[in-house]
């Protein structure tokens, strides 16, 4: 199956292997989220849209058994490269798509879908990555879903001073109108094509896949500048703890660039 042209050349381009430094809001929220949500390891899970393997990894050094999928050649050899030398290797890691998983079905403890969605522009599409999902999955399995928030691009806009420069206006007012983010001229740090959630289209859609819903959940909180500002252990979890009080508040998670969702497959 293809992937949009335009997403291959962004990661070609860009260094998704070192994005997450360990200080970082969107990595700390997460693997916070993903320990509540789930199964005790030892589990066996597929990260669908692993990259370069940070969440696969991280996992896998916990004890769960891990199989990395992801659409990037690049991305692949960047996870192999890290679990050879990682204490918890994963267990495989593939080229291979969301919508046609090579896994058996009822196979897995747990599916993550931290990339795909939001890069799947077609309802259609995201509808299938969940639908293989949900098959892959045991009975009483979880799917954890990740979306890029609507206001994304509104947002760096207004932070970075990008609404200041050609087409930016243009591409923002296309992804609230409509949700489908471009980058026509490929410019340099602006991201490339997408899909743009509200929250309650992310809930929708997992919903209607066939899984219990839980969230969504912000993951960085409305104000990512100030949040990612963050300094030692304690400023830390102070400032995470202030993030973790508006996860589920609907008057402002919208305003998350990320939001996860889990949904748990009841037979
Ligand atoms: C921003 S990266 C996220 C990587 C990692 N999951 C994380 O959260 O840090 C998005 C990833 O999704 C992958 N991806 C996008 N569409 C995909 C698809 N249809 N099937 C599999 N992987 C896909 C990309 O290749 C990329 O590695």
């Amino acid at each position: 199956m293809a992937v949009d042209d335009a997403m291959s050349g962004y990661y070609e381009r860009s260094d998704e292997q070192g994005r997450l430094g360990t200080d970082q809001v969107e990595l700390l929220r997460t693997r916070a989220l993903l320990a509540a949500w789930l199964p005790s390891a030892p589990a066996e899970v597929l990260d669908v849209g692993g990259g370069a393997g940070v969440y696969a990894l991280w996992l896998a050094g916990l004890g769960y058994t891990v199989d990395l999928v992801d659409a990037m050649p690049k991305h692949i050899a960047q996870a192999l490269d890290a679990s050879r030398r990682a204490a918890s290797p994963l267990r495989t890691a593939q080229v291979g798509d969301a919508r046609a998983l090579v896994a058996a079905d009822a196979s897995v403890d747990v599916v993550l879908l931290l990339g795909p969605l939001y890069h799947l522009t077609e309802s259609v599409d995201r509808r299938r990555a969940l639908e293989e999902a949900w098959r892959v999955l045991r009975h009483g399995g979880v799917v954890v879903a990740a979306a890029i928030g609507r206001w994304a691009s509104t947002a760096d806009g207004l932070m970075l001073g990008y609404l200041g420069e050609e087409p930016f206006p243009a591409i923002v007012a296309a992804d609230v109108a409509t949700g489908v983010h471009r980058n026509p001229d490929a410019h340099p740090g602006w991201f490339t094509t997408a899909y743009f959630h509200t929250p309650h289209e992310l809930a929708a859609e997992v919903a209607a896949a066939g899984f219990e819903v839980d969230g969504p959940v912000a993951v960085e909180g409305p104000w990512p500048v100030h949040a990612n500002l963050l300094g030692g252990a304690a400023k830390q979890e102070t400032a995470l703890a202030a993030i973790r009080r508006l996860e589920r508040d609907p008057s402002v998670l919208g305003g998350s660039p990320h939001l996860l969702v889990a949904g748990r497959k009841r037979i």
